[in-house]
């Protein structure tokens, strides 16, 4: 697939309407497999009723596309309010007088008429908002994130299964345990790419001593022993916030796990199975992973060393914005996209892995990065402080590389997802990292 910014005007309105339906699909796939009084219902005091993700993705369409880039009449300014994520915190939003599931779809639709025929007639002018179609790729990105979001709900809904995939693929190559990345200079973030959200901007130089990255996330079957162990009733290994989180949620295992006889199973969207060992371990908070990686004798990776192992080619000296290249991610190199509703065992997309032996950055699950989310240096909010400016700060931990549920459209080497250190509803992993030996660096 060609990049963005390479295509002219009438090709970039085909790709970006391409786009919003390819999303749409998604979006009605995830609220039509349930009823509406499914719809309406909450599920988890921390997520939304699906009703609400529905018209409030319809709503920021309004905003931004039909009211700003198009300087069209509001299709519905009485909504504005209870689709407002800020002003409405997720515990309350089932209480809200919200558009009903018909009402919603209505909204919807008649929101992407609009956009649709503005698409036809916008000039993709320098003005930022505009250019490239940055505010078409953000609201495709928006509602992906909500897509995924919704995916998550699904998860914790109590009920018959609603959604199927293929199960991922098998195993196709060996994978090292560790590798070493040597020390130098790299390029963080970009400049250049045209859908890239603020927080990813701008690009800058960041030199790293040599390191060890694990080359694929933590399986359940090492998790698992870290469990058999006394991982989780062993102070030693926790932060002090953690083991207080730990003990406060009664943490002792990932999040839709249970005992299975002498083993464990998990719940899948509705269905119960045994634990599969050479998977990525998903549903585990930040305080897990950093006691996983404590009791490993690691640590996990700053964000720059999750960027740099997912984005430097040492041959031609230059971050990319995949481990593979810089073409679009296709089935052979991710599990991305909701096309399985799982993570792939280790050694499935020999193809997506860096060119030092790194498997599964993008895709799989999110991984969890021991540093706080922050702006770059020469950050500049773009186009609205509350994407990410608004979080910056100790509050949050910054998590890389997408998960199967989530879109291409939003996930690259330099895209930056962030959550409380508590959260595990997410389809949150990880891998551990360690400084390198003098004996390993090479120096
Ligand atoms: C980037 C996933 C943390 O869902 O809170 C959606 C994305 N921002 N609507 C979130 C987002 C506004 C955001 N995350
Ligand atoms: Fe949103």
């Amino acid at each position: 697939m060609t990049t963005i910014h390479e295509l002219g005007a009438e090709q970039l309105r085909t790709r970006i309407a391409a786009e919003l339906e390819r999303t749409r699909a998604r979006t009605a796939g995830l609220t039509e497999a349930v009823d509406d009084a499914d719809l309406m219902r909450q599920h988890s005091p921390i997520m939304s009723p699906l009703v609400w993700d529905l018209a409030h993705v319809g709503n920021q369409e309004e905003l931004w596309l039909v009211r700003d880039v198009g300087g069209r009449e509001p299709v519905r300014r009485d909504i504005d309010d209870l689709y407002d994520a800020f002003k409405q915190p997720r515990r309350d939003r089932p209480a809200l007088p919200l558009l009903p599931p018909a009402e919603a779809r209505a909204y919807l639709a008649t929101v992407r008429d609009k956009v649709h025929d503005l698409l036809d007639r916008v000039p993709f002018t320098d003005r930022p908002l505009v250019a490239d179609g940055f505010a078409f790729g953000m609201i495709v990105q928006h509602e992906q994130q909500h897509d995924e979001t919704m995916l998550a709900t699904h998860q914790l809904r109590v009920g018959p299964p609603a959604l199927y995939a293929p199960d991922p693929p098998q195993p196709r190559a060996r994978v090292a345990d560790e590798v070493l990345v040597p020390a130098g200079e790299f390029t963080m973030g970009t400049s250049t790419d045209p859908w890239a959200l603020d927080n990813e901007r701008p690009a800058h130089p960041v030199d790293l001593p040599a390191y060890v990255i694990d080359a694929a996330p933590v399986t359940n079957g090492r998790y698992r022993e870290f469990i058999a162990g006394g991982g989780y009733d062993d102070p030693r290994w926790w932060s002090e916030a953690g083991w207080a989180h730990r003990t406060e949620a009664g943490l002792t295992a990932p999040m839709h796990w249970r005992r299975d006889g002498d083993g464990w199973a998990y719940q899948r969207f509705g269905r119960w199975s045994p634990v599969r060992d050479d998977e990525p371990v998903v549903h585990v908070c930040w305080y897990e992973a950093q006691a996983y990686a404590a009791w490993a004798g690691k640590r996990l990776p700053t964000e720059a060393e999750w960027e740099k192992a997912a984005r430097w080619d040492p041959a031609i000296g230059r971050s990319r914005r995949y481990p593979w290249g810089d073409g679009e991610p296709t089935a052979e190199h991710a599990n991305l996209g909701q096309r399985h509703l799982w993570p792939a065992p280790v050694g499935a997309y020999p193809a997506g892995a860096s060119p030092l032996g790194v498997h599964q950055l993008i895709g799989d699950v999110w991984e969890w990065t021991s540093s706080p989310f922050r702006g770059y240096p020469g950050f500049a909010a773009f186009p609205y402080r509350e994407y990410s400016e608004v979080f910056f700060g100790d509050d949050h931990r910054v998590l890389r590389g997408g998960s199967f549920g989530t879109d291409r459209a939003a996930c690259r080497g330099t895209f930056r997802n962030w959550d409380y250190p508590i959260r595990r509803q997410i389809f949150s992993g990880f891998r551990c990292a360690r400084d390198a030996r003098p004996d390993e660096s090479g120096r």
